[in-house]
């Protein structure tokens, strides 16, 4: 490929699957910048550079690629620690808080990402923001039948909430879960420590997009000098 964005999530990619070790316990996030993480795991194993490594994937999504590059998977009930998380995100503000969930995998995400001792961040400068929620709609997982109540309860907390629909599909986008997921527009978040606790108290509401406090470290692919650059 020669489209700058994807060499950004290659070469970011590739900067956070560099960085496991041996031995390890890896979370594997969602979305398409962690697809590159994965593969490279996936390679750096199949060429013996790496040994012993077990996946306990974020997703769907994350189980199937760790199946395709042959990356041997865990669940949460068979071990007691996550040596590293590696994971997108669709905004990251100066103290390394977060939105994910752009697809809809945000609540098995932080479930895997807060459990890690290392949390690493793979994004593309585009995902820079001074404060969340200035581009992106923040969002919220929400059983079934909570929906209309959910939706009326992030109005009375400022935000302007849609319910996400499918794009190949009539009707909702339905979570790895069952779930559905309300996307808020809200102009931008003050304080996402205490959004994302008054979001979580909202009964019906099972977890939303704010990661605060979560991340270590944060990759950042850039275009410099029209090659790519990690910082
Ligand atoms: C999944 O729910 C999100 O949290 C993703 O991690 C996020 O959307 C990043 O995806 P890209 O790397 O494809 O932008």
């Amino acid at each position: 490929t020669t489209d700058p964005v994807t060499l950004m999530k290659q070469e970011v990619g590739k900067a956070a699957a560099a960085r496991v070790k041996s031995d390890s316990i890896v979370g594997l996030g969602t979305g398409s910048t962690t697809a590159f993480a994965i593969q490279y795991i996936g390679e750096r194993l199949a060429s013996g550079e790496l040994k012993n490594i077990v996946g306990v994937p974020t997703s769907f999504q994350a189980e199937v690629l760790a199946k395709k590059y042959n990356i041997p998977l865990t669940t949460l009930d068979a071990i007691d620690h996550i040596d590293v998380a590696i994971d997108g995100a669709d905004e990251v503000d100066p103290q390394k808080n977060l939105i994910k969930g752009g697809g809809a995998a945000h609540t098995r995400e932080k479930v895997v990402d807060s459990l890690a001792q290392e949390f690493i961040v793979v994004v593309d400068g585009g995902k820079l923001v001074d404060k969340l929620g200035s581009t992106f709609l923040l969002p919220v997982e929400v059983i079934p039948m909570a929906v209309t109540p959910v939706m009326r309860k992030l109005e009375d907390l400022g935000g302007k909430p849609d319910l996400r629909m499918g794009i190949k599909k009539a009707g909702p986008v339905v979570t790895d879960q069952g779930n559905l997921v309300i996307d808020v527009k809200f102009d931008n978040i003050p304080n996402p420590a205490s959004l994302e606790a008054e979001i979580n108290n909202i009964p019906g509401v099972l977890e939303n997009g704010l990661f605060v406090g979560v991340a270590d470290v944060v990759l950042v692919g850039e275009i410099v000098d029209g090659k790519p650059h990690i910082r």
